[in-house]
């Protein structure tokens, strides 16, 4: 695949850009918590939530785990397929509901963890929608030759805003993280199409209130404080939205792909709810097969959904060169976006990376600790020396 130089040496108008993923990779918590374990605290069952979602178990982060230490693993993995240095980026995006920070943003934590010194950082917030927005925002950059590779990652540690007691919400969702990177070649395919939508009427429907709200507000006079960084749902509701964006957005985004909906070879759809794919495969008329779905195993870990169960799908040998994948995102907003890739890479069992490569990366992931801190340290001497000079 012909590909383009690192931004600055490249001319954009030389060729046509297409986005292409190069590497891909996930990190998930060590601990699992299976519904029994739920259903020692909280009133529910097994039975209960595996006949209305599909879910088996999920991956809850621990005391050292956060939302960017699973991003950089995810990161670090993507990174060993692609074969590339972490130099090579220009951009990274983190899709996430749960950031670090406010700020700094979880993508500067990942970017300075990497020594990715040459790329610019930032969040993003669409909820389970935001990894697909993030694709489409990197995409759309490498394509209109502003950058030539992007590093994008949903990340989430949801654990951290469930409410434990509320069984309507705390059974659904798991922590993790998934990551790839974009870029630009001039070999046609990669992305070939986005639709991204939003509907905020229905944002009272899944919402997370923070710092900025009329509840931080009524919080600080003393009232509503528990409402603060806790998430809350109208499940039926945002079902029949869900059933309802899923088949819809898919077959906008294959019309201005021009693509047949029966010619996508999977479905990578954010995995809320086992029930919500099988409908919209029922509406799509496309075979619940060509679902990837492994919502049992990690519950709805959010932005992180899709990229993890493409790193399964790729795993699992589902997806071969020139195959067309439909992503499809939907939550809170509400937003939903939909996205058809051609897949257009060497298969992954080609995908060993180079020694030499592997082993400067690690050098960088050790540099970049050094770095990091003599930064830190410098800046606290020279404003000391500021001072002592006042
Ligand atoms: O990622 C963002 C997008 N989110 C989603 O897509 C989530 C979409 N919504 C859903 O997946 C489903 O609405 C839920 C799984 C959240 C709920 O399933 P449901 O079939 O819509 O159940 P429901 O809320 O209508 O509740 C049915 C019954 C109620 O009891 P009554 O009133 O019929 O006696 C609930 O109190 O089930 C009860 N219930 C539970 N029972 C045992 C609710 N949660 C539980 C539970 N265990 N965990």
């Amino acid at each position: 695949m012909a590909t383009f130089e690192k931004s600055g040496k490249a001319n954009p108008a030389a060729a046509v850009r297409h986005a292409h993923v190069i590497g891909w990779g996930m990190a998930v918590p060590e601990t699992v918590m299976t519904n029994d374990d739920l259903s020692s605290f909280v009133d529910t069952s097994d039975d209960w939530i595996f006949a209305r979602t599909g879910i088996r178990q999920r991956f809850i982060a621990n005391e050292g785990e956060s939302t960017a230490t699973l991003a950089y693993r995810a990161a670090q993995h993507a990174l060993e397929v692609a074969d590339i240095l972490p130099t090579d980026l220009d951009l990274i995006v983190v899709a996430t509901a749960t950031p670090e920070n406010i700020f700094p943003s979880t993508a500067s934590l990942v970017q300075d963890w990497l020594n990715a010194h040459e790329a610019g950082a930032f969040d993003l917030s669409a909820a389970c929608s935001g990894f697909v927005y993030a694709l489409n925002m990197a995409s759309d950059s490498i394509r209109a030759g502003s950058i030539n590779a992007a590093l994008v990652i949903g990340a989430e540690t949801m654990s951290r805003i469930l409410d434990w007691q509320d069984r309507s919400t705390c059974i659904l969702f798991g922590d993790g993280a998934g990551a790839v990177i974009l870029r630009a070649s001039e070999t046609p395919g990669g992305v070939l199409s986005s639709v991204l939508r939003s509907d905020g009427s229905g944002g009272d429907l899944l919402a997370i209130p923070s710092v900025g709200s009329i509840d931080a507000n009524e919080s600080r006079a003393g009232a509503n404080g528990s409402k603060l960084y806790k998430m809350s749902m109208a499940g039926s509701e945002v079902f029949k939205f869900a059933t309802r964006v899923v088949s819809e957005s898919v077959e906008q985004a294959c019309q201005i792909a021009g693509v047949n909906v029966s010619d996508v070879n999977l479905v990578i759809p954010h995995q809320a709810n086992l029930r919500i794919l099988q409908a919209a495969a029922r509406k799509l008329g496309i075979d619940i097969e060509k679902f990837m779905s492994n919502v049992e195993r990690y519950g709805n870990t959010s932005a992180a959904s899709i990229p993890i169960a493409l790193c399964e799908a790729i795993e699992q040998r589902r997806i071969q060169d020139q195959d067309h994948i439909a992503l499809v995102g939907f939550g809170g907003g509400l937003t939903w976006a939909s996205m058809i890739i051609r897949w257009g890479i060497s298969k992954p069992s080609e995908q060993h990376g180079s020694l030499l490569n592997r082993q400067r990366r690690h050098v960088q992931y050790r540099i970049a600790k050094w770095r990091s801190r003599s930064r830190r340290w410098r800046r606290r001497v020279n404003s000391k020396v500021r001072d002592l000079k006042a």
